[in-house]
């Protein structure tokens, strides 16, 4: 069945539902509250929402651990409300997708809790059980030698078992076993259970990782975070259980699909993505541009690099053309807030407005994270106490065996996901207007000066801006069809590029610098001749077909 192409047309906002909005004054953000949003988040001109997981879960990775595929978690509401939300946002012209995170499940739910009774439980091959190994002393290891991305080794022992389980993340997150058809089956039931009830798509988390090799072989050189992964992402496998989703289930519904990547190239994105008779995924959720002032991992701090980041932006823009459709975001839950980063604190709306600009003009379907329509920024934790996400401890620990402490805090400080985690900043009434009763975690103290009401009421606000931006994509086919092309990619300063299209061209110009530079256009654009469709700063002047830059300016040019 042929799918059509809304998704390429849309914009997304996600939404991390403990901290959007709390309806029923408990401290957490439920579906109530996002009732009573649906007519702001419409306002923002998106088309969908993307909703991290609403799944009942113990939260040893707040949602990511699954106890119950087919229900909503208590704190969030329960089937009722969602189908309420579910029909307010398609009332309302809104598509509504939801996180599918099969890579694993909680060791809540009841297949683990069934698979590890007994090695002939009809679900003990669920999931990676294994026997360990034994060195010549007789001491025992486990079954090879991978390393978790959140804590330790990837293998947990259960002595009733004698056998270790596979945790390619937290220990309260055991793998699938998707070479299980009857694993298999359950997800397609899961596609199905949500598709069937409305939903709209998925955000398919750690997709790539869904596959291991056979034999779980060990891995070298061995490193101290997620070593083995040259034995579980992008294996071939992927393709093949994908496929089978897709035959099987996708297929039947409109639906869309973007699937997360992780240490993914553009050519390898290609191989889910690109259009013809083996595409699997609608779009992929690339890291490189994520990684321009760190390295791999966000703790792994390096000062921002924007020829790193172009790099990466165009690296996919080109590649991906003609070929596949890019997911564009520069936030969310898993990064700090992009201000902070990127940007500049200091010049909150203009460098926010300028961020904006870089990405969702690209040609691709831009994704908004809560908060970032606002300018929310980092929090910056100053005690370990204080974190709820389980990287945090865990990235202290290593980080700790090369630094003194006080270094690796001030690192988690800047680059924790609970940056991102904080509660949306409403109103500048008590805990920001987001719960009438005790938040679930720290408010950002800044909610006064950076809230959603107040901006409501400054037509020069960051949230109106990404209101008028969206608007002017969904409005203008060159935004969202033309062809990209970047200039002056060596430049350390600015980030240029155009996007033509049926004889029209935009010419996107972002200072990435306090520093007053001069600017010289391009060859081929004289500045007289276009439209300035978008600017951060109030005069816009031009001499001799250039500018000197204010401290993250950008403008938007229109030539048609
Ligand atoms: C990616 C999710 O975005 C992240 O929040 C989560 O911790 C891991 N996958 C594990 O599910």
């Amino acid at each position: 069945m042929a799918k059509s192409d809304w998704y390429k047309e849309m914009a997304v906002y996600q939404i991390w539902p403990r901290s959007f909005c709390d309806g029923n004054g408990d401290g957490i953000g439920d579906l109530w509250g996002v009732l009573e949003k649906l007519d702001y988040i419409k306002s923002l001109n998106v088309d969908a929402i993307w909703f991290s997981p609403l799944f009942p879960s113990p939260n040893a990775d707040y949602g990511y651990d699954i106890s119950d595929y087919m229900d909503i978690h208590p704190d969030y509401g329960n089937l009722e409300v969602f189908r309420q939300v579910l029909d307010g946002a398609h009332a309302r012209g809104m598509r509504v997708f939801m996180d599918l995170v099969v890579n694993h499940t909680s060791d809540e739910h009841r297949w683990f809790v069934e698979s590890r009774k007994s090695k002939d439980n009809p679900y003990h091959d669920y999931y990676f059980w294994r026997k360990g190994r034994l060195t010549r002393r007789g001491r025992r290891l486990p079954p090879n030698n991978w390393s978790s991305i959140f804590e330790g080794g990837a293998w947990e022992y259960d002595a009733k078992l004698d056998e270790y389980y596979l945790h390619v993340f937290a220990k309260k997150q055991p793998d699938l076993n998707m070479a299980n058809p009857r694993v298999r089956d359950e997800v397609k039931n899961i596609l199905r259970f949500w598709l069937d009830m409305g939903v709209d798509g998925f955000r398919e988390d750690v997709i790539t990782f869904i596959a291991k090799d056979e034999g779980l072989p060990n891995s070298y050189p061995v490193l101290p975070v997620a070593n083995g992964v040259n034995h579980y992402a992008n294996r071939p496998k992927a393709h093949e259980y994908l496929k089978e989703f897709k035959r099987e289930v996708l297929d039947f519904y409109d639906c869309f699909t973007v699937g997360e990547s992780p240490m993914t190239s553009p050519e390898v994105a290609l191989s889910y993505i690109a259009e013809g008779e083996n595409k699997v995924l609608d779009e992929m959720i690339a890291f490189s541009h994520m990684e321009a002032d760190c390295f791999m991992l966000d703790m792994i701090q390096l000062p921002f690099n924007l020829v790193k980041m172009k790099k990466a932006f165009s690296e996919w823009q080109y590649k991906l053309h003609g070929k596949a459709w890019n997911a564009l975001y520069i936030e969310n839950h898993d990064h700090p807030r992009i201000i902070s980063r990127y940007g500049s604190e200091e010049y909150r709306t203009e460098s926010g407005k300028m961020l904006a600009a870089m990405y969702i003009l690209q040609r691709g379907t831009p994704f908004v994270y809560q908060g970032q329509e606002i300018g929310m920024l980092n929090i910056n934790l100053p005690e370990l106490g204080m974190y709820k996400d389980v990287m945090a401890e865990n990235n202290i620990d290593i980080a700790t065996r090369f630094l003194p402490r006080s270094t690796a805090m001030k690192l988690l400080a800047r680059s924790s996901r609970d940056n991102a985690r904080t509660p949306f900043q409403w109103d500048d009434s008590r805990n920001a207007g987001f719960t009438t009763g005790t938040p679930w975690f720290f408010v950002n103290e800044n909610y006064r000066e950076i809230n959603a009401a107040q901006q409501e009421e400054d037509p020069n606000s960051l949230l109106n801006f990404y209101r008028a931006i969206l608007k002017f994509r969904k409005e203008s086919p060159v935004a969202i069809w033309g062809d990209y092309k970047e200039y002056f990619p060596k430049d350390k300063n600015f980030y240029v590029y155009e996007r033509s299209y049926e004889g029209k061209r935009l010419l996107v110009i972002c200072s990435f610098t306090r520093k007053a530079l001069r600017f010289d256009a391009p060859e081929g654009f004289d500045l007289g001749a276009g439209r300035l469709v978008f600017a951060n700063y109030e005069s816009n002047f031009f001499i001799m077909n250039g500018f000197t830059s204010r401290p993250y300016e950008m403008r938007v040019y229109l030539f048609e």
